[in-house]
């Protein structure tokens, strides 16, 4: 089935990845960050518009899908009536704006786990309020990474709507991903990416792993545990939050993959803009399963 989709907040396009590989064209792109939006041209042959609160729907083309993995903003701002007059100000509000003027028959949501209990679940409920306002029903979910071939534990909140009442169930659980799948050779790393000595011997001296290879990661508190996958990548984290084996750190191709990025996606930018933009990014796979699903609840309705 051929369809057309905006990509809103599109980072370096992992919903893009997952809708071409459906059979989805791409109308219109909008990211806000310049490396981003270089990596994401050099992939893709469009250079996404930049901040999206500058976009009139007016230039936006009219598109069956719209897919956004909106910025974990704090939606604090969100007053106490339930519905699109109280999102003024978030991001959220911009793809409800862009929802109400274009009305695309279905659309993808991402954000982080932790937006479905944000301030006591008012965020969410006034999220879930604004889109039933709009017309559209929408089912939401948890769903890792883990479970669908890829060795990340990355758990997000999923919003999938649609404006018919379709027949729509998430995706089962998959298989999980092999982190051999992921690393690459020992003997193919730059030496810049191990952590120095004094590093990995501290490491060494907390935490003993059950797995080879493994993911060491070291938590808030300073606290060290290993797993044979990767915890969640993070735009923000510190160096050496995750090492591999405790020796070192993942390489930019190596994030890319454990979001589902194939080897054919170009890395244009910079090693710390590549590790920010892959921590950002939304995992490839889970999107293909929701999306799977989101376009079989439609045929069955037609
Ligand atoms: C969570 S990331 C989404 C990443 C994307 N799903 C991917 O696979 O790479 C959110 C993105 O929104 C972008 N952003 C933040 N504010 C924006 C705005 N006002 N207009 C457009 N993009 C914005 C950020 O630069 C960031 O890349």
């Amino acid at each position: 089935m051929g369809f057309t989709y905006a990509d809103l907040f599109a980072g370096i396009g992992g919903f893009h990845l997952a809708a071409d590989s459906l059979g989805g064209e791409c109308v219109f792109a909008s990211e806000i960050d310049a490396e981003a939006q270089r990596a994401y041209a050099a992939n893709f042959e469009l250079t996404p518009h930049g901040d999206i609160k500058l976009a009139d729907t007016s230039d936006i083309p009219n598109h069956d899908a719209l897919f956004a993995g909106f910025p974990c903003q704090p939606f604090s701002i969100i007053g106490n009536r339930l519905g699109f007059e109280d999102i003024r100000g978030t991001l959220f509000f911009e793809i409800a704006r862009i929802l109400k003027a274009k009305k695309p028959r279905m659309f993808i949501l991402e954000n982080v786990k932790q937006l479905t209990g944000h301030n006591g679940g008012h965020t969410f409920r006034v999220i879930l309020d604004t889109l039933r306002e709009l017309g559209y029903h929408p089912h939401w979910k948890t769903l890792n990474a883990l479970d669908f071939g890829l060795p990340q534990k990355r758990e997000r909140t999923i919003i999938v709507g649609f404006l018919e009442d379709v027949p729509f169930a998430f995706p089962e659980p998959e298989k999980s991903g092999n982190l051999k799948d992921v690393l690459e050779p020992d003997d193919a790393i730059d030496p810049k990416f191990f952590a120095s000595e004094h590093i990995v011997k501290k490491r060494a001296n907390l935490h003993k792993s059950a797995f080879t290879p493994g993911i060491w990661h070291e938590n808030k508190s300073g606290n060290i545990s290993s797993y044979p996958y990767s915890c969640a990548l993070r735009a923000g984290a510190s160096h050496n939050y995750l090492l591999v084996n405790g020796l070192r750190r993942l390489t930019p191709r190596e994030m890319l993959r454990l979001q589902g990025f194939p080897d054919s996606f170009k890395i244009v930018c910079n090693d710390r803009q590549t590790r920010k933009q892959a921590g950002n990014a939304v995992p490839v796979n889970v999107i293909q399963a929701v999306l799977k699903a989101a376009i079989s609840a439609l045929k069955q309705e037609f």
